[in-house]
């Protein structure tokens, strides 16, 4: 069998895993919201119209906060539309996915799910269509208490308290020509500047996000993310990027080493952010924000079809991806990056949470499940806290097409409040076991609780409403500890959890 070590101690800190890293994300776009999170008359559904069955699966991972309401959608977007009595709420034409959004919910349903979901609100405002005014009166709207038009406006429609939204969001993607009312670097950095004083001054407890690259492939990378820090620095704090992995070519091993990518991405948004800093002579730091990652492609051609024959419909299924167990190892890994660079990425959110590449899947009137990629979400969300730490990883490598030197194993770890250390680890090898010595001799005496492990024997194997758990974690046999050394067995293809307690 192929070996690798691991080697770890309790000072081997990276940073303090920032639970918002196992974020998530609902636009108004596709059925996330209407006959996702929402579908009156649901078996399920609450006095709301939320389906509980949703609620459930959303609870189940500890999202602590989701971004909304877009994406594409937000930069036409006018949040007034959203709020005030439902029937006197306009229907408008949606350009970003050329469906037509009712505004049946909106602000307050959206915090009312929120609070139900147990998840907090990151809010996009539109610096699209839109710009610093109407950012501000938002927050205003949402966050202060009253006395003032917009406070008042929020009372009036219904919620005595502010909802006390505490991350926004400076737009979305305005570096994409795609985007309603895209910007150039310099154009989208003053107006993001305007935008967060502003809103800061009305509520100076807010934290912001500046748009970064929408990809890390697009030909403005760095200069963007350059040009629009020089103008914004000093009052944004984070920048965010954005990047889906696909495997339409069909190469497996290429696929699984993407976030070579990922890494190579986050490193480059970290250096960029400290040459502004350097540059402007400045001590403040600034973090990273992954508010859209995910893989995408399976639908794009049923996409197609669909924009073209009911366009303008409302709730189409659109961006419907069935997710298969390959994905689902790239999202561990995906996962694994982030706690490897946990002391620069504050933020992630999984794009996205419910039906639109999501970890969730409905059925209109039927039911709801857990798609592959749910499971190492759920895994890291629950045990992934507390310190990230580096493991040193002695790893047989292999090349593929895209990359030489790919480790076979991708490896995090964390540790707890309690002691408790978690290795996550994927196996990349296709064919073979892989043996993971660990050398953990600096935790002291340890006990191994639980090694869970998912696996399945074609990497193109989905859950589906009939077969819900045909992709689903087992129990794995993580051996015993000896004189603080421990040897796992990583089954080819694998994505493993590891987890240790204090003897
Ligand atoms: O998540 C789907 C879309 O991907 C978002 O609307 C947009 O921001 C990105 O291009």
């Amino acid at each position: 069998m192929k070996k690798a070590s691991l080697i770890m101690d309790k000072d081997f800190r990276i940073g303090e895993v920032d639970k918002r890293i196992y974020g998530s994300f609902i636009e108004h776009l596709g059925r996330a919201v209407y006959g996702g999170i929402y579908e009156p008359g649901h078996p399920t559904a609450d006095e709301h119209g939320f389906r509980r069955d949703v609620i459930d699966l959303v609870r189940r991972l500890q999202v602590p906060i989701v971004r909304y309401p877009g994406g594409n959608f937000v930069s036409g977007f006018n949040w007034e539309d959203s709020v005030g009595p439902r029937d006197k709420r306009p229907r408008r034409l949606d350009l970003a996915w050329f469906t037509t959004e009712t505004n049946e919910v909106g602000l307050h349903e959206f915090a009312d799910w929120a609070k139900k979901a147990g998840t907090e609100i990151m809010y996009a405002v539109n610096l699209g269509t839109r710009g610093p005014d109407d950012a501000r009166n938002v927050v205003e709207y949402a966050n202060h208490k009253s006395g003032s038009y917009y406070s008042d406006l929020r009372i009036q429609n219904g919620a005595r308290e502010p909802f006390g939204i505490k991350l926004w969001c400076l737009g979305n993607e305005m570096d994409g020509p795609w985007q309603m009312c895209h910007r150039t670097a310099y154009e989208y950095g003053r107006v993001a500047n305007e935008a967060a004083k502003m809103m800061k001054w009305v509520d100076p407890s807010i934290e912001v996000v500046a748009c970064g690259s929408s990809s890390y492939l697009l030909p403005t990378f760095g200069s963007w993310e350059y040009e629009m820090l020089n103008e914004c620095y000093e009052n944004v704090d984070y920048v965010s990027l954005h990047r889906y992995y696909d495997n339409s070519a069909n190469r497996t091993p290429d696929f699984l080493a993407r976030s070579m990518d990922l890494d190579e991405f986050i490193k480059s948004v970290v250096s960029i952010c400290d040459a502004v800093r350097g540059r402007k002579h400045l001590k403040k730091r600034l973090y990273l924000s992954f508010d859209e990652w995910n893989v995408w492609y399976h639908s794009a051609q049923q996409d197609k079809e669909i924009t073209k024959r009911d366009k303008w419909n409302r709730a189409l299924p659109l961006l419907e991806d069935i997710y298969n167990f390959e994905d689902a190892l790239l999202v561990g890994s995906m996962l694994i990056t982030f706690l490897r660079n946990a002391d620069r990425v504050k933020v992630a959110c999984l794009a996205q949470l419910v039906n639109v590449i999501a970890p969730i899947m409905t059925r209109n009137g039927g039911g709801a499940w857990a798609q592959t990629i749910y499971w190492p979400l759920l895994h890291a969300s629950l045990y992934g806290r507390g310190q990230a730490l580096r493991p040193v990883v002695d790893s047989p490598v292999y090349d593929c097409a895209d990359y030489e030197g790919v480790p076979l194993v991708d490896a995090a770890a964390t540790l707890d409040d309690e002691g408790g250390l978690t290795v996550f680890a994927v196996n990349r090898d296709l064919q073979e076991d892989l043996l993971l010595q660990c050398d953990l001799r600096g935790f002291g005496p340890l006990r191994v609780t639980e090694h869970i492990v998912l696996h399945h024997d074609d990497v193109k194997a989905v859950n589906t409403e009939d077969h819900p758990d045909n992709v689903s974690p087992v129990a794995g046999d993580a051996g015993q500890m000896d004189e603080g050394r421990l040897a796992v067995t990583l089954p080819s293809l694998s994505w493993n959890v590891i987890r240790l307690q204090k003897k």
